[in-house]
């Protein structure tokens, strides 16, 4: 009788021979929390489609980022929320602006936690969009200028990594030139490279106030049905100094995530955004997912597609379990 000489099944039959298999670990190492930073004391507000996530004063982000790297995970990712939006944003270039409090803050509490800061305009403006309108368009070159200005303060206020997520062509090199010349040629970029124009940014804009008071943002975010456009941009980047390319969002975008880590060798950070977030947060709420056990799959996938680090709401979250 025809019989199966190989018998997949022989590796799965306990968890020690699954766990001798495993190709995949996820560590607190790939962890990396998003926070969000309001003006204030004492605040904190709750984001009700991001359930377990709130906007913080930088007095309780402090307190925050102290439960963070008590979980052992590394580093968190900074988005501003100013009392003041203006035309440009000048709020995310003043010197004393939320972000800046916030990284002077932390770094005197918390120090050794890796501190990387979101480089955008789109909390930062009464329009919302992501840089300097001209007419009905965000005029890009224009913008260039307010980025590395951004940069350039939230270095001097003491990032460790600058984030730039605004999607203007050319802001990796405009930026990497301001920061070598100014001073700061060791602070590292990680680049969101290949952002997409996506649906899942829904609560995000909730929790960071900054949703587009007109249009959207698909004439610098990119078109989500494009995937060889992802390699050029993560190219472009890389050659304008990028030290860490981003995919974003992570789940939609795994196999983005796989051909850019086959693709150029890079550190590739994936960020498992908002939407995903909520996506998850409301079926467990409901009873339909095991939240736990889905939120573990979704984050090993995405270090299964080839991500080497994960921004993700459930990174305190996923520290717990990884610690037990
Ligand atoms: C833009 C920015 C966005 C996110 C991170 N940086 C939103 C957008 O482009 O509209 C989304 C993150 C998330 O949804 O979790 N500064």
């Amino acid at each position: 009788m025809p019989f199966p000489i190989q018998r997949p099944r022989r590796l799965r039959r306990n968890e020690n021979l699954r766990r001798m298999v495993r190709e995949t670990h996820l560590s607190v190492d790939d962890l990396i929390m998003p926070l969000f930073i309001v003006p204030g004391a004492n605040v904190v507000n709750p984001i009700s489609s991001m359930p377990g996530i709130a906007q913080l004063s930088v007095d309780r982000a402090v307190e925050e980022c102290k439960a963070i790297r008590d979980l052992g995970i590394p580093g968190v990712i900074f988005f501003g929320i100013p009392d003041h939006k203006d035309a440009v944003g000048s709020e995310a270039y003043n010197d004393d602006g939320i972000i800046q409090r916030t990284l002077r803050a932390v770094k005197e509490h918390v120090p050794g936690l890796l501190l990387i800061t979101d480089v955008c305009f789109c909390e930062y403006t009464d329009h919302g969009h992501c840089g300097i309108v001209k007419g009905q368009d965000v005029d890009n070159d224009a913008t260039l200028e307010i980025l590395v200005q951004e940069s350039l303060s939230h270095a001097r206020a003491g990032a460790d990594i600058v984030a730039p997520s605004d999607m203007m062509d050319g802001r990796i090199g405009a930026i990497r030139h301001a920061l070598d010349s100014q001073g700061f040629p060791h602070l590292p970029i990680m680049a969101y490279s290949a952002k997409f124009a996506s649906g899942f940014y829904g609560p995000f804009r909730e929790a960071a106030e900054s949703t587009p008071q007109f249009g959207d943002r698909r004439s610098y975010q990119m078109d989500p049905p494009n995937a060889d456009e992802a390699l050029r941009e993560v190219e472009l980047d890389i050659a304008e100094g990028a030290d860490i390319v981003m995919v974003k969002p992570a789940l939609p975008y795994l196999d983005i995530v796989r051909q850019v880590k086959e693709k150029f060798r890079y550190p590739v950070a994936a960020y498992n955004v908002s939407g995903e977030y909520a996506m998850i947060k409301a079926a467990a709420l409901n009873g339909w997912l095991d939240e736990e056990r889905v939120m573990m799959e979704a984050l090993i996938g995405i270090k299964r597609a080839g991500a080497d680090m994960i921004l993700t709401y459930f990174a305190k979250d996923a520290a717990r379990v990884l610690r037990r």
